[in-house]
């Protein structure tokens, strides 16, 4: 059994003060001063493609909130790969979630931290890394490279406090839309969802 009452008990005391402390070290990285609420998590979860049959890719996992919630929704352990670029954030994650694959590296780099799974495809990807301080374009084209990695169906779920969407979509790779805002959360945020843009067929001819 995985060790989610564990996580929940950590989550409401000591997580609060390790997540501010490496957010103090590291504020780029870390993007927010606390971990989301359950209720943020939740509706991240529930918009997740994770009903589709395939292997689920968290990135930025921080101390595991999302995690859990994927674990309390009934995703089976094996199935969640999470990627966290903070040694200590992984090394309590691995304690925490012995039968996640928790890997350490670089979410920004797939090819080189999935390694030999580089060419795996995903039902659903889960991503909490900040990204606001990269151009848009930059953005774009790191979600078309993910979009690359996920299974027909699947979709990519952001949780980002930014009022707008923090990725604008690309035609014919993906679309996005925002969820209601969550307002237990500090802050209120939306989740963003990126969901697959078919192909624009080529206009009828006459
Ligand atoms: C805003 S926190 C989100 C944590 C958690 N998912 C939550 O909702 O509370 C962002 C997390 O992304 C991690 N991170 C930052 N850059 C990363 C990267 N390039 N690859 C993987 N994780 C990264 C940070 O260490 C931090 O744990």
């Amino acid at each position: 059994m995985e060790r989610s009452d564990q996580a929940s008990t950590d989550a409401a005391g000591g997580d609060w003060a390790r997540f501010f402390a490496t957010w103090a070290r590291h504020p780029l990285k870390m993007g927010a001063v606390a971990p989301s609420s359950r209720a943020y998590c939740s509706m991240m979860v529930d918009n997740a493609t994770i009903g589709l049959d395939g292997p689920i890719l968290e990135l930025g996992p921080g101390l595991g909130v999302v995690t859990r919630t994927l674990l309390e929704k009934g995703v089976a352990p094996e199935r969640i790969t999470s990627i966290e670029y903070d040694r200590d954030f992984a090394r309590i994650l691995k304690e925490r979630f012995p039968k996640v694959n928790v890997i350490c590296g670089d979410g920004f780099d797939l090819d080189k931290t999935l390694g030999a799974r580089a060419g795996e495809k995903f039902a659903a990807i889960l991503f909490a890394i900040p990204i606001l301080n990269f151009p848009q374009e930059r953005r774009q084209a790191l979600f078309c490279d993910y979009f690359s990695r996920l299974m027909p169906g699947g979709n990519l779920t952001e949780l980002s406090y930014a009022w707008s969407s923090p990725v604008k979509p690309v035609p014919g790779v993906f679309s996005v839309r925002g969820s209601p805002i969550v307002w237990a959360n500090i802050p209120p945020a939306r989740v963003w969802i990126f969901s697959q843009d078919p192909a624009q067929s080529p206009s009828p001819r006459a």
